[in-house]
């Protein structure tokens, strides 16, 4: 490793196992576990070596030892010692860690750097995912918000994606909402947000009458069949619903800054699907139970009793036929190599079913099978633990929450920043508003609940959007005030030193080095809030440095060494949030 490569820490974890491998002391099975290590004992640090010889009873400095004279040989990048029980401590020269910053303290620079599963692999995200003929609610913020995350780090690592918005258009609400909207002669006059508001309440009438009337929904019932069949009327009321629907929740989209190559909705594969139950019988891994077509995998503990059901006894599809049918068209049109569904975790066992059913079809069909993968979060709680709703009981629009927390954030800017045009802090207020949303989400563990709380994710203490926003603006403001453009300045001078001049410089470089490892982790187990964690941390470790060593000091090597660690950070903080999602601002 003569020059080091953007994740240094990943490359070591390679090298590592592939020295280990070339040892008889080791086996296939060990893995270095390399971490950023804790700075006292240098930067990098190797943990496994002290399980995986407690596993096959083997001497651990012994092995640490191997690897240790293996790794550091010819290596004038780093130092490499055994420590305690049988850790390995990897420290960087300053000379090395030097040129790392002068390769990578852009966003260009780190461009095609990082490689993951999905490195030149075709991948389908599919994800926000909300279902027609009603607005967005807080309960398809965590789709659209990690989905989106998720996606970008995918890209970033080299993957083609595909970002599929896969609508629940074709549903059984479109009965009721038929039978409704025809009996009342309704019209679709005024915006989006006014229509769709009516549509949500012709559909609560429909389900009213639907309950007393049996008439009613027997008329609900016979709308579904015409529009399933292509009734002229129906398909395109069906069609002008499911416009409206798009339009409103592309206005979310836009200020959330989240868009979509394809929106294939569920309708779209209704052609489809007489093909996918014909073919599943044909090789025999779908059966008639009952009148209804199911699938069962006798080799698992569940789903050996519970069946797969793929189209009800009464003939009509569900959501399993419409999703085999997708998984089907993804791998063949898009030559998918892999799926990623971004859900709530009640979907578990469908996506369970889902892909075992998908993997034994493929292979039944001789098809390549794609790399099958479900993201599932838990839910968004109030702020007493209880699923969160209005005070009359109904779920909270996501309109209605982005506006709330745009407000508070202009109420917080206007306070912290005065002197900012009125203009100024309504574009600020709208970035930190939707940010602080976002972020509130991402900073979670996605397997679990979150409380939803204004109080805490805005305001600009603790791991928060408005911290970090603020953190990005406040280096521009020291650049700015230097009169520096930081694009194009040119941080030669720092070539001249082969050693940092403080150890809170180190300290932040340290930090900065960690990076790439965190992207991969986040990739690795497709968390983003690991990403979260780690900026924040850095954001703490800037200021530090900041606080101790003043920037524009007279000798030139110095000073432009601190204006690296600057850009360094500014570009590692930006580069991060725009992988979650967020935008930047340059001034706040
Ligand atoms: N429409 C579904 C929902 O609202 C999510 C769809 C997810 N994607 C899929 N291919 N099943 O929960």
């Amino acid at each position: 490793m003569n020059v080091l490569p953007f994740s240094i820490g990943d490359d070591l974890q390679k090298t590592l196992t592939e020295l280990a491998l070339e040892c008889p002391l080791f086996d296939p099975t060990f893995d270095p576990e390399i971490r950023l290590a804790e700075e006292r004992f240098g930067d990098f640090q190797a943990n496994g070596i002290l399980s995986y010889c407690k596993r096959n009873q083997q001497d651990p400095r012994a092995a640490a030892q191997r690897l240790c004279d293996a790794l550091g040989a010819n290596n004038p990048s780093f130092q490499v010692t055994v420590a305690g029980a049988g850790f390995l401590n990897v420290t960087l020269t300053d000379s090395a860690m030097l040129a790392w910053l002068q390769r990578f303290h852009t966003e260009a620079s780190y461009e095609g750097q990082l490689s993951s599963v999905f490195s030149g692999k075709t991948v389908v995200v599919d994800y926000s995912s909300p279902n027609t003929a009603k607005r967005m609610h807080v309960g398809h913020l965590r789709s659209m918000v990690i989905g989106e995350a998720l996606q970008r780090l995918i890209r970033f690592s080299g993957g083609k994606v595909i970002r599929d918005n896969h609508l629940g258009d074709w549903g059984t609400q479109f009965g009721i909402l038929l039978m409704e909207i025809k009996a009342e002669k309704y019209d679709f006059q005024g915006t989006p947000e006014v229509v769709m508001e009516r549509i949500e309440q012709w559909y609560q009438q429909g389900v009213q009458k639907a309950k007393t009337d049996p008439q009613a929904l027997e008329a609900a019932r016979r709308e579904l069949v015409c529009l399933q069949q292509g009734d002229a009327t129906n398909v395109s009321l069906w069609k002008r619903i499911n416009q409206i629907s798009y339009e409103s929740f592309e206005a979310i989209y836009q200020r959330m800054g989240v868009a979509f190559d394809f929106v294939l909705g569920e309708s779209f594969y209704r052609d489809q699907l007489p093909a996918v139950y014909e073919s599943l019988q044909a090789c025999g891994l779908a059966a008639l139970d009952q009148g209804a077509l199911v699938v069962f995998h006798p080799e698992h503990p569940r789903f050996c009793k519970q069946p797969f059901l793929i189209r009800k006894s009464d003939g009509a599809s569900n959501y399993a036929s419409t999703d085999l049918a997708t998984a089907r068209y993804r791998a063949e049109h898009f030559q998918a190599d892999a799926i990623l569904y971004v859900t709530d975790a009640r979907q578990c066992d469908h996506f369970e079913q889902l892909f075992l059913t998908v993997q034994k079809w493929f292979a039944a069909e001789k098809r390549p099978i794609p790399a099958l993968y479900h993201a599932p979060f838990g839910m968004v709680l109030d702020g007493s633990g209880k699923a969160i709703k209005t005070r009359e009981g109904k779920p909270v629009l996501l309109q209605q929450l982005l506006d709330e927390a745009v407000a508070r954030a202009y109420a917080l800017i206007a306070q912290k920043s005065p002197d900012l045009s009125e203009e100024e802090k309504r574009q600020v207020a709208e970035v930190v508003g939707c940010g602080a949303i976002q972020y509130a989400d991402l900073s979670q563990d996605r397997t679990s609940n979150y409380r939803f709380e204004f109080d805490k994710m805005i305001r600009f203490e603790g791991n928060t959007a408005p911290y970090l926003l603020y953190a990005v603006a406040r280096i521009y403001a020291i650049f700015r005030k230097a009169s520096i453009e930081h694009a194009t300045y040119d941080f030669s001078a720092v070539r001249s030193l082969s050693s940092f001049s403080t150890q809170t410089e180190r300290s932040l470089a340290h930090k900065l080095l960690d990076f790439p490892m965190i992207l991969s982790l986040s990739l690795k187990e497709l968390k983003p809030h690991h990403l979260c964690r780690y900026l924040y941390e850095l954001a703490g470790s800037f200021s530090t440095f900041y606080n101790a060593d003043k920037v524009m000091v007279d000798k030139a090597a110095i000073r432009d060494l601190r204006l690296l660690l600057c850009q360094a950070t500014l570009s590692t903080l930006e580069t991060g949030l725009h992988l979650l999602g967020l935008r930047t601002l340059k001034k706040m």
